[in-house]
């Protein structure tokens, strides 16, 4: 259950922005073979179905405090993203539960009320909703949003026909002007280039906070040791550590460095 509450903005440093406890999400997907000629003919066109079942986090718990910047590490498939959708309310948990202490107006999860079939602009006016502004706020502040982001007259273009960067910038953009009390940024700054990834970081150390919490999902582990004040590392739906950003990034590059040296043909 995502439960909200609301502190009326008046959220003082140390106490707890989000906490998430138990949290256990199993994805279950029916995959449908696509018959071949062969076994079309053999079974009359029916297609063979099984189920995947991943368990994409289990029995997770921590809380971030207001005021904190909370990097989230961990290999492709971690569960990082998953995470985020749980936190953000998009995806409801198989178990446990998240807590979410601010005004309903309070969270953004970057991009994630976007549509692609839709343009931009009508995308900053989405996100700006999902943010919890209202359409007046919006109108305000669209020239910034539309300024920060460079899109030029992309904006008016659907996101579907925008590179994955230029998705970033304009996610990356509605959080910029909106500033949230919670602000959960998964990977956005990967895609930008360098020049955009610059400016964007820039804008996340002005946006820390005290009466802010900052959630980080990132690959560039030295952004995340140059930005956040503490770590959690989440491998295959585990929790395997929180702490001191340069003693969890150690902990998970001796890891992963043990996993590339093993006789294994597994992922890391
Ligand atoms: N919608 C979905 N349906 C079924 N399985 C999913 C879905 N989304 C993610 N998964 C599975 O859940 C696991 C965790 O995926 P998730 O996207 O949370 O990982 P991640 O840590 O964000 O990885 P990355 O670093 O690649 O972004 C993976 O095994 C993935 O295949
Ligand atoms: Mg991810």
């Amino acid at each position: 259950m995502i439960s909200l509450s609301d502190f009326n903005h008046d959220h003082s440093p140390h106490s707890i922005a989000v906490s998430v406890k138990n949290l256990s999400l199993t994805y279950t997907t029916s995959i449908e073979k696509k018959p071949t000629l062969k076994s079309r003919l053999k079974s009359l066109g029916r297609g063979k179905k099984h189920t995947r079942v991943v368990h994409a986090l289990n029995d997770v718990s921590f809380d971030v405090n207001y005021g904190s910047v909370l990097g989230v590490i961990g290999s492709n498939g971690a569960g990082k993203s998953t995470l985020m959708r749980v936190i953000s309310g998009i995806v409801p948990p198989t178990k446990g539960r998240v807590e979410v202490y601010g005004s309903v107006s309070t969270l953004l999860a970057l991009g994630v009320g976007f549509n692609p079939s839709m343009s931009g602009r009508d995308n900053v006016y989405l996100g700006g909703l999902a943010a919890g502004m209202s359409s007046q706020e919006i109108d305000k502040n669209f020239e910034a949003i539309a300024a920060f982001s460079e899109l030029g007259e992309a904006i008016d273009a659907p996101m579907r026909t925008y590179s994955s960067g230029m998705f970033a910038r304009l996610a990356f953009s509605v959080a910029a002007v909106v500033e949230p009390d919670i602000l959960i940024i998964d990977e956005a700054l990967s895609t930008g280039d360098a020049k955009f990834k610059e400016k964007s970081l820039n804008r996340i150390k002005e946006l820390r906070s005290a009466d802010r919490a900052l959630i980080l999902v990132s690959h560039g582990l030295a952004t995340v040791e140059n930005i956040c004040n503490e770590v959690i590392w989440l491998n295959r739906g585990e929790f395997m550590m929180r702490g001191e950003p340069a003693e969890v990034i150690a902990a998970y590059r001796k890891f992963v460095n043990a996993k590339k040296n093993a006789v294994t043909d597994e992922d890391v």
